[in-house]
């Protein structure tokens, strides 16, 4: 027997929420004028097949928007493909498709060209939001986009290119896009790729896209048996990782041992060698779990495309997820980042036989970590039993890299109710210098983006 994985922190709200002049403990930084978004599955019933799996969930979107010291809302929204649109009885918005996938985009919400998208990956198109987070319809860029989009995008800070790799189950490549500073498409490169793998992140360096390819492709046999994510680890499909030169367009590919990574925490280059700092999990990553257990470690990975060759060094064995950091250095050589290890989290990528006391160090669960890559030291900062964390973005003040904000949202269990927290990223263990109090629960979800105004 199968369980939803939307269960615990992940299980769904059933309403969409309006609410105004939030209460406060702290103080709201003025500077913060924007949005802070996030996105996550929330499927509609959990009796449909979308809460069978936690990746295909409909996507809601959770935003909080800070004015001036305040809070001046809060509102959540499931992104209105047409499916969605048709179950809360709406019509559905006119839009472009791509190989006929229209899905309710639930892995990350970006701020691009004054817009707001919800993405996700695999062959869908982003969905535009309003500035409230109503959908408007889905985007293809003005038919900039020959297929799909991405989940994870990557900003170069220097030039603003938003760079996105795109894969879906029908190509024999993915596909490199860059879109310009003012949302348009600027240059589509396709990379021949065998298998059809899946790609969830991919990494930037002022030279290189860094382009994952790991043994879990695309499964026709899983597709025959109705499986909501058709995608299996494949022994007989390699593990490598490429250079792509963001110059000349042409793939260095080095071989890795077979892992599975979903998120990079950033790169950047070092003389010829480029490194990688990245979440791994161990071989047999199977259906989103750990078929053999280990763990989502934070890992650094030297590559030397000279002698073709990467150098894997473990920089936090503990399990976590999520890892951010100060994205004005994205590419570049920095110091400190930020994760998360979650106890629902973990729950859900462990096999579904694992005993609690198995899985790894619970005195760790619910913890927000910061990263000193320089000193090879971590700050954690523990909300305990039932206080769910999501990813935590950092939000730059001053020019200092860890000079700023950094923002979650975390389950309150005693309001059973969402907290927004806003850390001092410079005093991580300190007092919150402030924590919203939402009127409602937000379930464990994705990624997110801090929106300024
Ligand atoms: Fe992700």
């Amino acid at each position: 027997m199968t369980t939803t994985p939307f269960r615990g922190g992940f299980a769904p709200v059933t309403e969409e929420i309006t609410a105004f002049d939030l209460e406060v403990t702290g103080r709201i930084p003025a500077e913060l004028n924007g949005r802070y978004l996030r996105n996550g599955p929330n499927p509609l019933s959990l009796d449909d097949p979308s809460a069978s799996h936690l990746f295909v969930g409909e996507g809601m979107v959770h935003g909080v928007r800070l004015r001036d010291g305040r809070a001046e809302w809060y509102r959540n929204r499931w992104v209105r493909n047409a499916a969605v649109a048709r179950r809360l009885g709406e019509e559905p918005r006119p839009g472009p498709t791509h190989g006929g996938m229209d899905f309710a985009a639930n892995t990350h919400v970006i701020g691009l060209a004054g817009r707001t998208f919800a993405t996700v990956e695999a062959g869908s198109l982003p969905y535009e939001l309003s500035y409230e987070l109503d959908t408007i319809g889905a985007c293809d860029f003005g038919g900039g986009l020959p297929g799909g989009y991405a989940a994870h995008t990557h900003a170069d800070p220097v030039t603003g290119e938003l760079h996105a790799m795109a894969y879906f189950f029908g190509w024999d490549h993915h596909q490199h896009i860059v879109i310009d500073a003012t949302g348009k498409v600027t240059q589509v490169r396709d990379i021949p790729i065998a298998d059809a793998p899946m790609l969830h992140d991919f990494a930037l360096t002022e030279r290189y896209v860094v382009i994952y390819d790991l043994p879990v492709t695309f499964s026709m046999a899983h597709a025959e048996k109705g499986m909501p994510l058709p995608y299996a680890w494949n022994d007989a499909h390699g593990a490598r990782v490429g250079l792509l030169s963001r110059v000349t367009g042409e793939v260095r590919w080095v071989d890795v041992d077979p892992c599975w990574v979903f998120h990079t925490l950033n790169a950047y280059d070092d003389g010829d060698e480029v490194v990688v700092d990245l979440v791994s999990y161990p071989q047999r990553f199977v259906d989103a779990r750990l078929d053999l257990g280990g763990t989502p470690t934070l890992d650094r990975w030297r590559i030397d495309p000279g002698a073709g060759k990467v150098a894997r060094t473990r920089l936090d064995d503990r399990a976590q997820e999520f890892p951010r950091m100060d994205e004005r250095l994205t590419g570049r050589a920095y110091r400190y980042g930020y994760t998360a290890a979650t106890r629902d989290l973990t729950d859900v990528i462990y096999p579904a036989d694992t005993e609690l006391e198995d899985l790894p160090d619970e005195a760790f669960d619910n913890t927000l970590i910061k990263h000193d890559l320089e000193r090879g030291t971590q700050e954690s900062r523990q909300f305990g039993r039932g206080a769910y964390v999501g990813e935590p973005v950092f939000v730059a003040a001053g020019a200092a890299e860890d000079d700023g904000y950094v923002l979650s949202y975390v389950n309150n269990p005693a309001r059973g109710a969402a907290d927004l927290v806003i850390l001092s990223a410079q005093d991580f263990t300190g007092e919150p210098i402030a924590t919203v109090h939402l009127p409602a629960r937000v379930p464990l979800g994705f990624h997110g983006s801090w929106i300024v105004d």
